[in-house]
């Protein structure tokens, strides 16, 4: 068979990034509060991206990106609550021209994990008004950026962060198994991603909208138990929430990291994270997905190999997972690897590197490691012709993702 045929000429091949990790120069927002408190590891300049994005998007354009996902950093947008400060707009605005100069499109996350001061101090996600707080924040950007991106996700992970925040203690706000906090927090996110969507859907119908969910596949060996164990632990952990948001999205992020195989008794290797090395697990959870029956970019998938010795292979593992999802008929629209750039690793601070990218931290050199171009080559040898043709394939595949 011949392998370029099975990625349509749209794909979208990239990578991601998310503004807290990356960007440098953030105070005020939740988890810059909480590094101060000494509770996570401080970010200070992480990559001194805010200010180098265009060094970082030649990058991405030179290993073949034809797609960035990045999120918008709302403490930026809203520093006070109701104020706007239209100087970040206009950042934020710079860096969507920058990308479209280079060809690469843009998928914007409009909630990545942290929240403004102002939002976490008066309950954050808890607060009763909090979905319609974050739909006015959401609806603001959109309008401000609409005529430069036309795909959003209102919110990353939702399900990740309310795990880690409510019952972990691990991330802001720092609640310790706080089960009905929890809950109350799944179903705020529910109502916010609704009715952001709703919200920009009335004002711009022609934008695409979407939420990224980070999946876990539980599956099971032979024993009823374990099959009944693992049915239980994919409907807590994916079905139960996206049954709730599925008709409010056009579109759905997949984020892919792990797999549970219940009875599994096979010892895989581990990334730097200690998470097995099992990114054909992909294939599983892009069919869990297609079960809502919408296109699917994968917006993260990835592993934390600081040494780059097995980054190749898992790439290569999962874009043939993904190659064999579509031949199944799943609509996979784009895949983007995390992380571009080597990172703030959430808890976990700058050691455990994801990047394409090295980056030195003292220094802010970038070096691009041997596996960027495996995934390069993997890119042009899946593409369509037209791809190296920079702006002209911009506005092709512009027109595909839009309408
Ligand atoms: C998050 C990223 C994070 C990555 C690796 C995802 O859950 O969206 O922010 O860096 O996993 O842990």
């Amino acid at each position: 068979m011949n392998e370029k045929k099975v990625f349509p000429d749209t794909f979208l091949w990239g990578s991601a990034t998310s503004s807290y990790q990356v960007e440098g120069g953030i105070d005020n927002n939740d988890w810059a509060q909480g590094a101060r408190e000494g509770k996570v590891p401080p970010c200070g300049t992480a990559c001194d991206h805010y200010n180098r994005y265009e060094q970082d998007f030649d990058i991405a354009k030179s290993l073949g990106h034809n797609t960035h996902r990045f999120s918008i950093e709302w403490s930026r947008i809203e520093p006070e609550e109701g104020k706007f400060d239209e100087k970040e707009i206009e950042h934020y605005r710079e860096v969507l021209r920058a990308l479209q100069a280079r060809g690469i499109y843009p998928l914007i996350t409009l909630w990545h994990f942290w929240l403004p001061l102002w939002f976490s101090r008066s309950g954050g996600w808890e607060r009763k008004d909090a979905p319609e707080v974050f739909s006015r924040y959401c609806t603001y950007v959109v309008e401000q950026l609409g005529d430069l991106c036309d795909n959003y996700a209102t919110i990353n992970e939702p399900m990740v962060f309310s795990g880690f925040g409510y019952i972990r203690g691990e991330w802001p706000p720092f609640y310790k198994k706080s089960f009905l906090k929890y809950l109350n927090v799944i179903v705020q996110l529910i109502r916010g991603h609704n009715l952001s969507y709703q919200s920009i859907k009335a004002t711009f119908p022609r934008k695409k909208v979407g939420i990224v969910k980070h999946i876990v596949v539980f599956g099971a060996n032979k024993n009823p138990f374990n099959i009944f164990l693992a049915w239980t632990f994919n409907l807590g952990w994916t079905h139960l929430f996206m049954r709730r948001v599925y008709k409010n999205t056009d579109w759905v992020g997949l984020n892919y990291y792990n797999r549970r195989v219940f009875g599994d008794t096979c010892v895989l290797g581990k990334t730097d994270m200690g998470w097995n090395i099992d990114p054909r697990g992909i294939y599983e959870a892009l069919h869990m997905l297609w079960k809502y029956k919408k296109p699917i970019y994968i917006a993260e998938a990835g592993c934390a190999d600081a040494h780059d010795r097995f980054r190749a292979d898992y790439i290569r593992d999962t874009v043939e997972s993904i190659s064999e999802a579509i031949q199944d008929g799943v609509d996979v629209r784009g895949y983007c690897y995390w992380s571009l750039l080597d990172n703030y690793e959430l808890a976990e601070g700058f050691e455990k590197r994801f990047g394409l990218v090295e980056v030195n931290f003292d220094t802010q050199e970038r070096t691009i490691r041997p596996s960027a171009l495996v995934y390069r080559d993997l890119i042009l040898s899946h593409s369509h012709p037209k791809h190296e043709e920079g702006s002209i394939f911009f506005i092709k595949n512009r027109k595909d993702h839009i309408l």
